[in-house]
């Protein structure tokens, strides 16, 4: 979430035709991958080291996970590889040396996909610790850790994530990393705004390397940059990650076909949208059920912990309508309540709503990027509410929301990110009743980096934790948020990094908040 002017131009325009003929050629790339055409490079030699980029893992199961890597010996000069497809092996094991690899296996890095490798391992135990690593000619990756899920009727004792969301690198380091990497987890989820799309500017703590980012190569530079941190690096390396994305993965606010600028045709935007898409894809420990098709890639999945927790990914940027009564803070009028207005598009609601009628799990997880609560933050009876947030799409919000209630659903815990703070919020059924019953509890986690020191006050939110009643906590700093889940309660501890315009950080929990199995609505801990 970035407030920002609205600009009219923009350096493309792409003929209707030929961004077809690109959409088809790039939507050939999932079979090209599979199945090589042409020569493959065996031994291949490298400038300097291939996986400068490190490795990750991701969308565990109870029988495996996904591992990935990027072959990139110049990563912030085009990756520095050759345009053809070059054979990698990969090995799992139970142990850090490997003496005993349980699964190993080869996959192409193909020149399409910017030589990154994503391998669908299975075959593993549930709810256990693997290492994993790659080779490429003669060069060995670093040494990941992962953890596979438990099965599905297991009911764990217990099961630790963090999540964190906004990592602007030009705002600040990412302290929170190091000392997330020192937690016991079996999981770390990131709610988007991974990268930022602006150009570089200077006197900051950090500098993104060129201009606002349009083209697939710019997206790609952009990871390489963030990726080459080695804080967030090594965190890939440590734990299993789900992603989802929010907005700057792409372009600020935009809404599906709609561009925050003015005067930009569908067609610039999609393509714009379709390089964004695929390097996303590219940088993350994704599925194959994620591959981009074009501009469009189905990012929305579930990720069951037994029946202990079952998390559920959305993608609140890809289908919703335009922000209504034009975005920013407005009162809740007119389009606002437009019950054609969508924030999920009907088909992931749909999903939603079957999963979650489906789930055999304690704890129901939505992770997903924009503030649910309907936080007015305006003074007196001058009501306000984010347009860009849930309350800007109040049909769908009360729909959900109504849908908890009478379908019974266990335990909601609504994760959000977005907005560069933290908030522990009610959901409450009916929120201008402030006697309506609670129906699920929002956590906010603030940004890892965003905005910049953080820990100020805020009047703007100062007064709206005071006015609006749901609130039950809210704070400024950067970090990330660790939760420690049992069947019976859902722990959650705020760390805050105090400062992030230089490395080094120590940490603080600033607050830790108990959820009681069965109690919608935290309580401090
Ligand atoms: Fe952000």
């Amino acid at each position: 979430m970035t407030q920002r002017s609205k600009r009219h131009n923009r350096r493309y325009g792409i003929p209707r035709r030929e961004f077809l003929q690109y959409v088809a050629a790039v939507s050939a790339i999932p079979t090209i991958a599979v199945r090589a055409v042409g020569r493959v490079n065996e031994r291949p030699k490298f400038p300097g080291n291939p996986f400068a980029l490190g490795v990750a893992s991701g969308d565990p199961e109870p029988d495996g996970v996904v591992i990935w890597t990027r072959l990139a010996p110049q990563p912030l000069d085009g990756g520095g590889m050759p345009h053809e497809a070059v054979r990698t092996r990969w090995e799992v094991a139970t142990d850090a040396t490997f003496a005993n690899p349980v699964r190993q296996g080869t996959a192409l890095a193909m020149p399409q996909l910017g030589h990154s490798v994503h391998v669908e391992v299975d075959g593993l135990q549930p709810q256990r610790r693997y290492f994993y690593r790659f080779h490429a000619g003669n060069e060995t990756s670093p040494v990941g850790r992962t953890r596979t899920a438990p099965a599905r009727d297991a009911l764990p004792d217990r099961l630790r994530f963090a999540f964190t969301s906004c990592q602007h690198y030009e705002t600040g380091y990412f302290n929170g990393y190091p000392h997330m990497q020192q937690e016991d987890l079996d999981l770390v989820i990131h709610l988007g705004d991974y990268i930022y799309e602006y150009a570089g500017i200077d006197k900051r703590p950090r500098k993104h390397i060129g201009s606002e980012i349009v083209s697939l190569d710019d997206y790609r530079t952009r990871y390489a940059q963030y990726r080459l941190d080695k804080t967030l690096q090594d965190t890939h390396r440590l734990f299993p990650w789900l992603v989802t994305w929010d907005d700057h993965e792409f372009d600020n606010n935009y809404a599906n076909l709609v561009s925050e600028e003015d005067g930009i045709s569908p067609e610039a935007f999609l393509a714009r949208r379709m390089n964004a898409y695929q390097a996303y894809y590219e940088f993350m420990p994704l599925r194959r059920r994620s591959f981009p098709r074009g501009p469009h890639m189905k990012l929305y999945r579930g990720c069951q912990y037994g029946r202990l927790a079952n998390f559920h990914v959305l993608d609140t940027r890809q289908y919703r309508t335009d922000q209504p009564n034009g975005d920013g803070q407005k009162p809740m009028t007119d389009k606002v309540l437009d019950p054609r207005a969508t924030m999920l598009g009907n088909k992931q609601e749909h999903w939603l709503m079957s999963s979650l009628l489906q789930s055999p799990s304690t704890w129901n997880v939505l992770a997903q990027q924009v503030m649910m609560a309907p936080l007015n933050r305006g003074e007196g009876q001058d009501r306000r509410y984010s347009m860009d947030q849930w309350p800007g799409y109040e049909v769908s919000r009360r729909r959900l929301l109504r849908f908890f209630h009478e379908r019974k659903i266990a335990n909601p815990v609504v994760l959000t990110g977005d907005i560069h703070l933290n908030w522990v919020n009610d959901l409450q059924l009916d929120f201008q009743d402030p006697k309506s019953p609670r129906v699920g509890t929002e956590l906010v986690g603030t940004s890892m980096s965003s905005s910049g020191n953080g820990g100020n006050v805020i009047p703007e939110y100062e007064r709206a934790a005071a006015q609006n009643d749901f609130v039950r906590w809210y704070n400024s700093n950067r970090g990330y948020v660790a939760c420690d889940i049992t069947p019976q309660a859902w722990t959650t501890h705020f760390r805050a990094t105090p400062f992030v315009d230089k490395p080094g950080s120590p940490i603080v929990t600033k607050a830790s908040f108990v959820i009681e199995q069965g109690q919608p609505g935290a309580k401090p801990a």
